[in-house]
């Protein structure tokens, strides 16, 4: 390809992201003190395609309707605030770019699924972070190390659990869940991706109890292997992977 052409490529691309477009968006709103059932409410936006999702919720909560709720933070993908169902996807408002989207079409945007409602976009997160630290998702040793030294361990060993590290607790994975929107008591995968973590930790000492723990009639037996945590997790872990390990050491043991 002659350097013209790249030139006129390039040219396209940067106009295409500098010019702006109108996109609708449908939101599933619901205010408890009015509404006694959530309902549609549709906006029209001015976008760029390197917008995201975001950006289209701040420019409506500060353009057009103030009432409009939501959680964000980190705007970066960090924090996991801005999880949200997109186009019936679970995914983080942040890293959802316009030009990823369908935009022929509304785009929808509604809360995730499976906890308590609060208001617009805005989920009761209690019942899902009770089931993190059920799994006591943090170091448990027996021993201390030497003064002023750390305590050791290879690159392999902690290769073994450097997937689970990743979490940032969005719940974008148990919301996507089916058995956890049938049946809210199920631990999800969420927790158990954070059992994990430190269940393969070979500093961890309490691998045993956190195995009980899941070992429990609500733990990882009753995952059926949907796939939908794993399809759904802006970390990119292999969510239904961890829970596989965590059953197999429940039948064997620690390895
Ligand atoms: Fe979010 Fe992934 Fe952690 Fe689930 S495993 S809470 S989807 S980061
Ligand atoms: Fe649910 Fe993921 Fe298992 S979606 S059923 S936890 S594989
Ligand atoms: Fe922090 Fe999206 S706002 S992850």
């Amino acid at each position: 390809m002659s350097t013209a052409m790249l030139e006129t490529q390039s040219t396209d691309t940067a106009d295409a992201a500098i010019q702006a477009f109108t996109v609708t968006f449908l939101i599933r709103r619901f205010d408890p003190d009015v509404d006694a059932e959530p309902r549609w409410q549709d906006f029209d936006v001015e976008m760029y395609a390197t917008d995201r999702v975001l950006d289209a919720l701040h420019k409506i909560k500060w353009e057009q309707d103030g009432s409009l709720t939501f959680r964000r933070s980190c705007a970066h993908g960090i924090c996991g605030s801005d999880a949200m169902r997109i186009n019936g996807r679970n995914r983080l408002a942040c890293k959802t770019l316009i030009k990823d989207l369908d935009i022929s079409k509304p785009i929808y945007v509604e809360a995730i699924k499976g906890l308590p409602l609060e208001k617009d976009l805005v989920v009761d997160m209690e019942p899902f972070f009770a089931s993190y630290r059920e799994v006591q998702p943090f170091l448990i040793a027996n021993s201390q190390p030497e003064a002023g030294k750390e305590r050791i361990q290879s690159i392999a060993k902690r290769e073994i659990f450097d997937d689970t590290t990743k979490c940032i607790l969005c719940a974008a994975c148990t919301s996507s869940c089916p058995v956890f929107w049938t049946d809210g008591q199920y631990f999800g995968p969420a927790a158990i991706v954070n059992a994990h973590r430190f269940i393969f930790d070979s500093r961890d000492d309490a691998a045993s109890v956190r195995l009980d723990i899941l070992n429990d009639k609500e733990g990882v037996w009753r995952c059926r292997t949907t796939f939908n945590c794993t399809d759904a997790c802006p970390r990119g872990i292999e969510v239904t992977k961890a829970i596989a390990e965590v059953k197999q050491a429940i039948i064997r043991g620690k390895p």
